[in-house]
């Protein structure tokens, strides 16, 4: 059983505040689309659920393998870490390394590294 849950959360930018009391949750085999014009505050959600910007107040909490996690205050590597992960918008690829080196980067997680040998052989499959 997995989920992400919001709930409640604030967050700004020093005087400025972007989100006012935001809940939201997702779960197994849900997909959840934020939708909204520039600059409302989508990727400031995204950032606070990846311990990139830290929230006011509210609370994130995942569920991983049944196990609960609250993700505020946490570094955004221990969140990573933990399976949850942000996709930019853009192609934010490393232009002076190969396509392999950019995929090893995707690979950083202990869980990832110990199939390493596994996702090679399906890349170049
Ligand atoms: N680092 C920052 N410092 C100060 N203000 C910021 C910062 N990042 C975003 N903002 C402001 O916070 C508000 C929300 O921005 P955010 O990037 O979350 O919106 P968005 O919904 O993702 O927009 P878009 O659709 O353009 O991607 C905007 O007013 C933006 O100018
Ligand atoms: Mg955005």
């Amino acid at each position: 059983m997995n989920s992400i849950s919001v709930e409640n959360l604030s967050a700004g930018y020093g005087s400025v505040q972007v989100l006012d009391r935001i809940s939201l949750s997702v779960n197994d085999g849900e997909t959840v689309t934020l939708l909204g014009t520039n600059g409302n505050g989508k990727s400031t959600l995204m950032k606070c659920i990846m311990g990139i910007v830290r929230p006011t107040s509210g609370s994130v909490r995942a569920t991983i393998d049944g196990a609960e996690h609250d993700l505020v205050g946490r570094a955004p590597e221990e969140i990573v870490d933990l399976g949850i992960s942000l996709v930019p918008e853009g192609r934010r690829l490393f232009p002076k390394l190969t396509v392999e080196e950019n995929l090893l980067l995707g690979a950083s997680r202990p869980s990832a590294m110990e199939q390493l040998p596994a996702s090679l052989a399906l890349w170049y499959k």
